[in-house]
């Protein structure tokens, strides 16, 4: 049994958590978040983050010493060896945070980064759909979009922590921009991806003369809700499922390379992908039976996270990189 404190550290959000892991199975003594936004950057961030920990050990009459280790998922670039968050484009201002010798000193146990969606593949593999896979992708479906790869029976994070970074791959010579590419996977797929293409139909249906409803209200709309987009879809709107067919035909795309270069077992997907699963699979299904290798995708699994919106906080656990609790 580990005691272990996770900090999951997103754009929109920031959580901190503390379970009590033993084998497969953990126990949430404690969780609280705070928004990204509403800190004056990374210093003042990770003071919050220290105080909601003190908090959450106090309330469960733990100090320090009962702190076996700590894991931080935050979305790349970063350096997990040196315990650094290098600039993210969804942390504006986030420049070489050594952030895991900050959190380490003041707890005095052994702190580890990971990225986001390595550590989301690490959660599935050890507590969700991908137990016991010795092959395993995991992708997250955020404000980004990347992926975590088990090969092997271990993490693979490549030379400098970057393998897996699929969002920004592209797709298609147009679409929907992804930190500054258009038609990449993160443009195509992600949360915010899926929110800029409902945008691009619904001005494709206005200007054409077949608007609905839906595509004026959306129209007048900065920011997109893609829950609202779905339900649209469900109830048949046009430019609305054109929307899923779309983000599912460029998922399918994404994993077609994935299944090919990767030969995985398992493929778990995170994220929006839970919510919107019976509108993604069809359109992902038919594009991966015409673009993948038939000898590839007749071994591979393709499931939404086993640990669905609590994903983020297994993450966070699992990036500390205890091993036998
Ligand atoms: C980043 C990845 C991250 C993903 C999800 C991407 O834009 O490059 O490192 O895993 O977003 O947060
Ligand atoms: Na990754």
């Amino acid at each position: 049994m580990k005691n272990i404190l996770g900090f999951d550290i997103g754009g929109t959000k920031c959580a901190v958590l503390l379970g009590r892991v033993s084998g497969q199975n953990v126990d949430f003594l404690g969780r609280s978040f705070f928004w990204t936004k509403d800190t004056s950057g990374a210093d003042d961030a990770i003071s919050v983050m220290l105080e909601e920990a003190e908090a959450i050990l106090q309330n469960n009459g733990l100090t320090h010493k009962d702190i076996d280790a700590a894991g931080i998922s935050c979305g790349g670039p970063l350096d997990s060896k040196r315990g650094v968050i290098l600039s993210p484009p969804n942390l504006p201002g986030w420049d070489r945070i050594p952030i895991a010798e900050r959190i380490e000193s003041h707890f005095g146990a052994p702190v580890r980064i990971q990225n986001d969606a390595n550590a989301g593949a690490l959660a599935e593999w050890r507590f969700g759909a991908a137990q016991n896979a010795n092959n395993a992708i995991f992708i997250t479906f955020g404000t980004g979009c990347g992926a975590g790869l088990i090969l092997d029976g271990r993490l693979y994070s490549g030379t400098n922590d970057m393998a897996g970074e699929c969002g920004h791959i592209r797709l298609s010579a147009v679409g929907p921009v992804g930190y500054g590419k258009a038609g990449s996977m993160e443009g195509f797929c992600s949360g915010g991806g899926i929110a800029q293409l409902a945008g691009m139909v619904a001005r494709e249906h206005l200007q054409s003369g077949r608007s609905t409803a839906y595509c004026e209200s959306l129209d007048s709309i900065e920011h997109i809700d893609v829950k609202k987009v779905a339900e649209a879809a469900r109830k048949g709107d046009a430019a609305a499922c054109k929307t899923f067919r779309l983000a599912g035909e460029y998922l399918g795309r994404g994993l077609s390379i994935l299944v090919d270069c990767l030969n995985p077992e398992v493929i778990v997907l995170g994220g929006i992908f839970g919510r919107c699963h019976d509108l993604l699979v069809p359109p992902m299904e038919a594009v991966l039976k015409d673009e993948a290798l038939e000898r590839a995708l007749s071994v591979c699994r393709i499931v939404p996270a086993q640990l669905g919106e609590a994903i983020g906080d297994y993450a966070a656990i699992a990036a500390s990189g205890i091993s036998d609790a």
